[in-house]
């Protein structure tokens, strides 16, 4: 009788060793995968704060409706996700004000900042300013029962799709429910100082 050869992936899968990196399947029982820090600290914060500093980023303003007023603060870490459905993605740290609000309401205002609105971003980010204080002359309408900065480089109001904590951050996933783009150039965030854009685009495109 002739041997019956198995099939190439059946084999490779076989002769595969028992700690290695493998493909994240997310489903793998605790400790069943490969940590390459078991038995090593990882490069800890400061490096990796170091890291983070090189990402250049736009600026924007999350605001959302707390019980006792408007709430909103600063944040780099914001991008997009999807287009079909249009989702947005914010990163907020474990204990702001303004997460909570999110959180209890369940819709929020994304707002990219224009370049000349250093001094709102820095406003938004103080921890020693109040919520009131924050607001205090900027123009607002409301769009879904969030506070909404008409003079931004653009916003969108979300629902929140998605709440879920990673480390010390919270990463909200929002459904786009309105949006708005006006015009000008973006305040950028990058080596722990805002920015603008200089000069022309490299290409015209992606290439
Ligand atoms: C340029 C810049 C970007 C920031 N990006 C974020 C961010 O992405 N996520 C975050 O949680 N905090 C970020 N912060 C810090 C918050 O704005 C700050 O902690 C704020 O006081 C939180 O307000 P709250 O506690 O009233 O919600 C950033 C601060 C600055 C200056």
């Amino acid at each position: 009788m002739t041997a019956r050869l198995r099939p190439v992936a059946e084999r490779t899968t076989a002769a595969a060793p028992a700690r290695g990196p493998r493909p994240w399947t997310g489903d793998d029982p605790a400790g069943a995968r490969w940590d390459p820090l078991r038995d090593e600290p990882g490069p800890g914060a400061a490096r990796c704060l170091a890291l983070y500093a090189k990402l250049a980023s736009g600026v924007t303003v999350v605001t959302a409706s707390g019980e006792d007023g408007p709430l909103g603060m600063t944040v780099s870490a914001a991008t997009s996700v999807s287009a079909r459905p249009p989702l947005l993605l914010a990163c907020l740290r474990d204990g702001s004000r303004t997460l909570g609000a999110v959180r209890a309401v369940g819709v929020f205002a994304v707002h990219l900042l224009r370049e000349e609105q250093r001094d709102l971003a820095a406003r938004f980010a103080s921890p020693t300013t109040p919520a009131a204080q924050r607001f205090a002359g900027t123009d607002t309408c409301d769009v879904l029962g969030v506070p909404v900065f008409t003079d931004s480089l653009a916003w969108s109001v979300c629902l929140v799709e998605d709440v879920r904590r990673y480390g010390d951050h919270h990463l909200v996933v929002g459904r786009v429910a309105a949006v708005h783009v006006g015009a000008g150039r973006p305040l950028l965030w990058h080596d722990r100082g805002f920015r603008s854009l200089a000069g022309p685009p490299m290409t015209d495109g992606a290439g």
